[in-house]
């Protein structure tokens, strides 16, 4: 047996699991981000369960095109910046974890606006670099989870042992 070091992408769709199990695991997470950001309505809206479609929308806070761009990079958060700010933290994520492990077993796609400027449309499709675009969005939130693990063939046979 030799070991290889895995590829930055695989080691990501690995360390996922940890963050995204099921569907109502990345339901959870992105309800997480919306309450985070001020929301006070969210809309969640599912198809087949959240297999083929996770659709999360809120009226938050938005963020800004950087931060939209930053969002699904591992260890990116707005919510701690040091170790010992765990300690104080009131926010219910603090990881930078859920967008990119999210991203990186889906076909992801997330929209978002401050109410000032343009907003951003951020798209990553099964963790592969991430493309940034202007787009059209009142302000707050949408966050759509397309064809959840379509990447992972164990996790995808995983689900359907569920249902
Ligand atoms: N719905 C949202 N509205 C506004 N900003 C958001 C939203 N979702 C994510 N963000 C921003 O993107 C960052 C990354 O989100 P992500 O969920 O990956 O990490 P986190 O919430 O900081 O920590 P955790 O991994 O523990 O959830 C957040 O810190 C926040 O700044
Ligand atoms: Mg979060």
């Amino acid at each position: 047996m030799s070991i290889n070091v895995l590829d930055p992408r695989v080691a990501q769709q690995v360390a996922a699991g940890e963050v995204v199990d099921r569907p109502a695991s990345v339901v959870k997470e992105l309800v997480e981000n919306a309450l985070d950001a001020g929301a006070s309505r969210v809309e969640v809206e599912l198809g087949d369960g959240g297999t083929s479609r996770i659709l999360i929308r809120d009226d938050g806070s938005g963020m800004p095109p950087e931060d939209a761009r930053l969002s699904v990079l591992r260890h990116a958060t707005s919510k701690i910046q040091k170790v010992e700010d765990i300690e104080t933290v009131t926010t219910l994520g603090f990881r930078g974890e859920a967008l990119p492990s999210i991203a990186s077993v889906s076909s992801f796609c997330l929209t978002t606006s401050t109410g000032e400027g343009a907003a951003t449309k951020v798209t990553v499709d099964g963790g592969a670099n991430a493309e940034v675009s202007p787009a059209s969005h009142p302000k707050g939130t949408t966050v759509l989870v397309d064809r959840l693990f379509y990447n992972v063939p164990a996790r995808r046979a995983f689900l359907k042992r569920l249902v």
